[in-house]
């Protein structure tokens, strides 16, 4: 059997410098490797057409003097981002740091950003068990210098509750990423699909048996891929605000190969990690 990942490689396409667990793994290149591949695109997806129920969704730029979209991320709080761990080590091993790295808020279509509120990274916090393998914690903070200005297009979204469950729940994904595995660029026009997510029981069974599955993870048919690293699983409950269930991780190469799940960071099991960081940040500064 054939076990292909790879780590989220939006990098690769950039035409990055190579990266240690960030490489895009193609079917003959890989064999040993246990399968892991944090993920980026929307497949089988539809155009959004404005930004407005989209307003906590950001683009992280990979490089610092023009914008070239790498990941998703979100909005928690004026001041902060929650994205994938992989998207912020992609950052760092492309530019040697995080730190000044651009963000996009309250873009829908990429085309045109100049009317994007940009904000600068000023400090970033990778999981400290994420190791850039699929299955280990991938998850990250970012936090911004200048706080966002809330509007129609910019807004925060609601964290869940430590541990709830989702699964059965409709729940949709939003993200820039391919939108045809061959392909080679980006989404220009924002995308989303969704689906019900995934019993992790009924996840195992689609995924190959040594598929690196925890339940810090949950699993989605929305087919996301390059470009899609840490981008929203939301849902949105009858009465209430949006709530981020989950982040794009990884997903067997090619993006929806053989229709197996995509694995997404389940947020409900890193409420305690998001507020302790951010408690400790203000401790510190
Ligand atoms: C996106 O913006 C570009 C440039 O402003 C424009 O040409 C294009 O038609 C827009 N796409 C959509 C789907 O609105
Ligand atoms: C891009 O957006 C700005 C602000 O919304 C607008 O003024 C400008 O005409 C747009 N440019 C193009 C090429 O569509």
């Amino acid at each position: 059997m054939l076990s292909l990942f790879v780590l989220l490689p939006l990098v690769a396409l950039a035409g990055a410098a190579s990266l240690p667990h960030i490489q895009h793994l193609t079917p003959r290149e890989t064999v040993e490797e246990s399968p892991v591949e944090i993920s980026p695109l929307i497949l089988d997806g539809y155009d959004v057409q404005g930004v407005d129920n989209v307003p906590y969704l950001v683009s992280l730029s990979l490089t610092k003097a023009t914008y070239a979209h790498q990941c998703g991320g979100v909005i928690i709080g004026k001041t902060w981002i929650v994205t994938a761990g992989h998207c912020v080590e992609g950052v760092r091993a492309f530019n040697g740091d995080v730190l000044g790295t651009p963000i996009y808020a309250g873009v829908s279509n990429r085309s045109n950003v100049t009317a994007a509120q940009v904000r600068y990274v000023d400090f970033a916090s990778v999981h400290r068990s994420f190791n850039g393998n699929a299955g280990s914690d991938n998850i990250a903070l970012l936090h911004v210098s200048e706080p966002f200005v809330y509007t129609a297009r910019v807004q925060q979204i609601a964290l869940p509750d430590v541990d709830e469950d989702y699964s059965g729940k409709l729940v949709t994904a939003y993200g820039w990423g391919l939108t045809d595995v061959e392909g080679d660029e980006f989404s220009k026009q924002l995308q989303y699909a969704f689906a019900p997510l995934l019993q992790n029981s009924e996840c195992e069974v689609l995924l190959p048996s040594d598929a690196p599955l925890t339940d810090k993870q949950v699993c989605s048919t929305v087919k996301t891929c390059y470009g899609d690293g840490g981008t929203p699983l939301v849902y949105w409950p009858i009465d209430g605000p949006a709530e981020l269930v989950a982040l794009g991780s990884w997903s067997y190469m090619p993006c929806g190969y053989a229709n197996r799940p995509t694995v997404y960071t389940s947020v409900p099991s890193y409420v305690g990690w998001i507020y302790g960081t951010i408690a400790a940040y203000y401790q510190l500064n």
